[in-house]
């Protein structure tokens, strides 16, 4: 006799590997690679194999539970748990993917920017299985994997359009020019925004990361109970204020003050009302800035990656300011907004498609521009 719940785990099991099969089978036919990549640029591991813009893995092992209780990420802690997980989130991928290393075409990483020895865990090793198993290797720049995160979510996507990518170590407004050419118009002059929910989460007490939780508890709260800094970078010689960059250690400070002086005068702290306002304020200032850019730049898509991406306040006031001006908003599933593997694969499967991999000489970056993307690739024979 069959023990149904095992058999049912079973075939569900092998159906997942047989539709992942068959989209392997019709991107051969199309003769499209496969590329497997490694994402270690900060606290999360990701391995994940995609062909064609189709994700047929993706293992992201989360290091929130490690750095909780320091209130951001510690780069050492960071490095040893890449190094303990990687092995697993390499098996897990291959396992669901269904895949062997004949089928792979390509192994990339990022290499580019973020935290050294982070980085240098998965560059290694995606270096190492490249000679063993004889594939060429593509280094990466994790900033047009948060573009490429976009072209998962809507694969009808085409440049030119604005990228705003909001996370926890940035903050850019991208001009997207065409594939492969990026040109930054704005960033953030301190903080990135994830940075700033995040510290403005520890002043309030909440727990780490505070993106998520100042987004929950805001849902109670009245946005406009509390007048706060938006942060405005001025240009020299009385020229105004910059259009696109952003500050944000202004408004954290302003919070730090308000709380402080809330906790001197007694009574209840208004949580939810600090967190609606607060997010409703940074989600202002960001929706100002990339609706302007589009106006100047005369464009007419947005997209949005980076983990703040998932934030309720931002989703809702870009949206409707975009729709006033009839411009298309794209905001990827969560899953692609924060860290994972699968955009690094994305954005490493079009460089492959154009002939370009790195040298296994190359080396990881804590810092690089955008726009100094081709200075990762070489075009193969
Ligand atoms: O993209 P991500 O996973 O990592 C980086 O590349 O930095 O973004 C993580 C950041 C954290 O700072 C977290 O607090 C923030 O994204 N975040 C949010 C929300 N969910 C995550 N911020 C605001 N609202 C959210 N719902
Ligand atoms: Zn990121």
């Amino acid at each position: 006799m069959i023990d149904s719940q095992w058999d049912f785990t079973l075939i569900s099991k092998y159906s997942k590997v047989i539709e992942r099969k068959l989209i392997i089978f019709k991107q051969i036919e199309r003769i499209m690679p496969i590329i497997l990549a490694i994402e270690s640029s900060c606290d999360e591991t990701g391995v994940a194999i995609v062909t064609n813009r189709n994700v047929l893995a993706n293992v992201v092992a989360s290091q929130i539970d490690l750095h909780e209780e320091f209130g951001g990420v510690v780069p050492e802690l960071a490095s040893r748990r890449h190094l303990e997980t990687i092995n697993f989130c390499l098996e897990e991928a291959m396992s669901q993917a269904g895949v062997g290393w004949g089928e792979i075409d390509g192994v990339a990483a990022t290499v580019a920017p973020g935290l050294v020895g982070s980085l240098l865990v998965g560059t290694t090793a995606a270096k190492t299985l490249a000679m063993v198993h004889n594939k060429p290797f593509l280094g990466v720049h994790h900033l047009e994997g948060h573009i490429y995160a976009s072209y998962l979510g809507e694969p009808s996507l085409k440049p030119p359009f604005l990228c705003l990518l909001v996370s926890g170590g940035h903050t850019s407004i991208i001009h997207v020019i065409e594939k492969g050419k990026y040109s930054t118009l704005g960033s953030t002059r301190d903080d990135a925004v994830g940075e700033a929910f995040d510290k403005v989460a520890r002043i309030l007490e909440l727990s780490y990361p505070g993106g998520p939780i100042i987004d929950k508890m805001a849902q109670q709260g009245n946005p406009l109970a509390f007048k706060l800094p938006e942060g405005k970078i001025s240009l020299p010689n009385n020229q105004g204020y910059h259009p696109y960059d952003t500050s944000f250690s202004g408004l954290k400070t302003a919070m730090l003050r308000l709380v402080e002086r809330l906790r001197q005068e007694g009574g209840e702290i208004p949580v939810a009302d600090l967190c609606a306002s607060f997010q409703y304020t940074v989600a202002q200032a960001l929706t100002k800035r990339t609706i302007q850019a589009c106006l100047d730049l005369q464009l007419n898509t947005i997209a949005v990656g980076g983990g703040v991406a998932a934030n309720s306040a931002l989703r809702k006031t870009l949206t409707e300011a975009a729709k006033q001006y009839q411009f298309q908003v794209f905001f990827p599933p969560l899953k692609y907004c924060t860290d994972n593997a699968a955009m690094i694969a994305c954005a490493a499967e079009e460089h492959f498609l154009c002939g370009q991999v790195s040298p296994l000489s190359l080396g990881v970056k804590s810092r690089m521009r955008l726009e100094d993307i081709h200075q990762l690739y070489v075009t193969a024979n």
